[in-house]
C-alpha cells in the first residue's frame, strides 16, 4: 500500500506554515519544498517533481531513502511490540547495544539511548560531570551540538546567541580553522592554544572537552593530522574526558564507521544519532568506555527518557546497520569519496568563485569567495548575499537539494550513491557556479 498525500504541494506548504513553526527561521521567510515520497538518492514533490538529495536531508539519511529492509523491520517490530517502558529489557535494545559495542572504537561498550543528538550530548555532559566530579566543559566555537539547554550552550556557532546565558560552566576555545580568509593553524599551534586555555581555566576544574571529530555544519572541517591524537593526549594528561560528537560524522559519512577511526583515537564518550537509524525513526545514543559505565554499578545513573531504548528505533537501527554491512556502504563512501574529491577539485580549478573545497568520504563542502586573492567570502560570517541566494534558487529550479549556508554549500549525498548519480549532481553544481563566478571581481 502506498500512502500518497491527498493535498497539493501548495496546500501542504500553506497549512504547515499556518499551524507549525519551522526551525531556525523567521516564519515569513520560510519557503519549504513540499515532499511526498523518496527513494534512494531522490525525492519527489506531490506533483511529481524530482530532486536529487545532495544533503541526505539533514545529513542523516545515510543509507538512502525508502529502503524496504528497514521499513519491514520497523513494521515487524510495530506489529509485535511498539513500545516498552525503558525499565524493561527488549530484544532490539539488547541486540543493538551488542552491535554498537562491536562497531564502536576501543572499549566503547555501553550505550544510553536517546531521541536524538542533542539529548545524547546532554547526557554526555551529565556523565562527564558525575564521573570526574568537575563542572566545566570545553567546547569549540565552530561547532553545533544541538538545541536543548546544555547542547545549545556547548554549540559555538551563532545559533547559541539567542539561548544565552545557557548552562553554567561552558568555556569555548578556538578551532584550528579560522575561516576562509585566515585559514588553518597547524595541529601544534592549535594544541598549544588548547593547553593554554586548560591552564588558564584550571585543569582540575574541567570535566570534559567536547568536539565534533569532523565538524559538520560549521564547514566540514577535517582536523589536521596530529590534532585529534594531541587532544586525546592532553585530555588523558589532565584527567579531562574527551567527548567526540559523531552525530553527523558517524555511520560511514567519512568513509569509516566513525570519523575517529581515521586517526585511531578512542574518546571516552562518543555521541551519535542521524545515521544510526538513517533517520527512519529518531534515535540517538551516548556510548561510553567500559570504565565509565562501571562507575554506575553501585551508583545511580540519574538519567531517563520515556522513549529511551524505544523498540521501533532500536529495530530500525539494527536493520540500518545491517544495510551498511550488506551493501558495503562504508566502502562505497570511501570509493565514491575519492570520485567526489576529484569532482570538487575540478570545480575549484574551473570556477573563480570557488575559494576552497574540503571533503572526507561523502562529507563535502564548497566555500565561495568574491575575490580569489583576498579570499573575501561571497557572503559574510552568519550572513547572506544576493549571489548565494541566486545559487540556492538555481539548485532548486534544477532539482538539486542541498543546504546553502553563508558562503558555502554542502555535498553530502546518501552513501548508496553511484558514480553516475554523483556526476549528475555535480553537473548541476557546475552550471550553478556560473552565477557565482559573475560575482567575482
Ligand atoms: C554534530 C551534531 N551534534 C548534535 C546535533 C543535534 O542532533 P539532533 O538534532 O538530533 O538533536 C547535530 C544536528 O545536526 C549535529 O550535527
Amino acid at each position: 500500500m502506498t500512502v500518497r498525500p491527498t493535498m497539493t504541494g501548495e496546500e501542504i506548504v500553506a497549512l504547515a506554515r499556518k499551524h507549525t513553526l519551522f526551525e531556525w527561521s523567521a516564519q515569513s521567510k520560510v519557503d519549504p519544498i513540499p515532499i511526498a515520497r523518496a527513494k534512494g538518492i531522490y525525492f519527489w514533490t506531490p506533483e511529481g517533481r524530482r530532486f536529487i538529495d545532495f544533503n541526505s536531508q539533514l545529513m542523516c539519511v545515510n543509507i538512502g531513502h525508502g529502503d524496504e529492509r528497514v521499513v519491514r523491520a520497523i513494521q515487524d517490530q510495530a506489529a509485535v511490540l511498539s513500545y516498552a517502558s525503558p525499565f524493561m529489557a527488549t530484544q532490539p535494545r539488547a541486540r543493538l547495544g551488542q552491535k554498537l559495542a562491536e562497531i564502536c572504537p576501543g572499549d566503547i561498550d555501553v550505550f544510553f539511548f536517546t531521541n536524538g543528538g542533542s539529548e545524547a550530548n546532554e547526557n554526555a555532559v551529565k556523565l562527564a560531570r558525575w564521573v570526574t566530579g568537575r563542572q566545566k566543559i570545553l567546547a569549540r566555537y565552530r561547532s553545533y551540538h544541538g538545541a536543548t539547554a546544555a547542547s545549545i550552550t556547548l554549540t559555538g556557532d551563532p545559533r547559541r546567541w539567542a539561548a544565552e546565558p545557557g548552562i553554567p560552566g561552558v568555556v569555548h576555545v578556538l578551532d584550528p580553522y579560522h575561516g576562509i580568509e585566515r585559514g588553518w593553524d597547524s595541529a601544534d599551534q592549535s594544541l598549544a592554544m588548547l593547553e593554554e586555555v586548560i591552564q588558564l581555566e584550571g585543569p582540575g576544574t574541567i570535566a570534559a572537552f567536547i568536539l565534533e571529530t569532523v565538524t559538520g555544519t560549521n564547514g566540514v572541517l577535517v582536523p589536521p593530522d596530529g590534532y585529534l591524537e594531541g587532544v586525546r593526549e592532553l585530555c588523558t594528561r589532565y584527567g579531562i574526558l574527551m567527548i567526540c560528537d559523531e552525530v553527523m560524522s558517524g555511520f560511514g559519512r567519512t568513509g569509516e564507521w566513525f570519523a575517529v577511526d581515521h586517526w585511531s583515537v578512542v574518546p571516552d564518550l562518543l555521541t551519535m544519532a542521524k545515521g544510526l537509524t538513517s533517520a527512519y525513526v529518531q534515535l540517538g545514543a551516548v556510548g561510553m568506555r567500559r570504565g565509565i559505565a562501571d562507575q554506575f554499578k553501585d551508583r545511580v545513573f540519574y538519567g531517563g527518557l520515556t522513549y529511551n531504548s524505544h523498540p521501533l528505533a532500536c529495530a530500525a537501527a539494527l536493520a540500518t546497520i545491517q544495510v551498511y554491512e550488506d551493501d558495503r556502504l562504508i566502502e562505497n563512501a570511501r570509493t565514491m569519496g575519492v570520485v567526489m574529491a576529484q569532482l570538487l577539485a575540478d570545480l575549484q580549478r574551473r570556477h573563480p568563485s570557488v575559494g576552497a573545497v574540503r571533503s572526507i568520504g561523502l562529507f563535502g563542502i564548497v566555500e565561495l569567495v568574491r575575490d580569489r586573492l583576498t579570499r573575501e567570502p561571497l557572503a559574510p560570517f552568519n550572513g547572506f548575499s544576493a549571489e548565494m541566494a541566486a545559487l540556492g534558487a538555481f539548485f532548486r529550479q534544477e532539482g538539486l537539494y542541498t543546504v546553502v549556508r553563508w558562503n558555502s554549500f554542502y555535498t553530502n549525498p546518501p552513501l548508496c550513491i553511484n558514480e553516475a548519480e554523483l556526476r549528475e549532481g555535480f553537473g548541476i553544481i557546475d552550471r550553478a557556479l556560473e552565477i557565482t563566478d559573475r560575482g567575482v571581481g
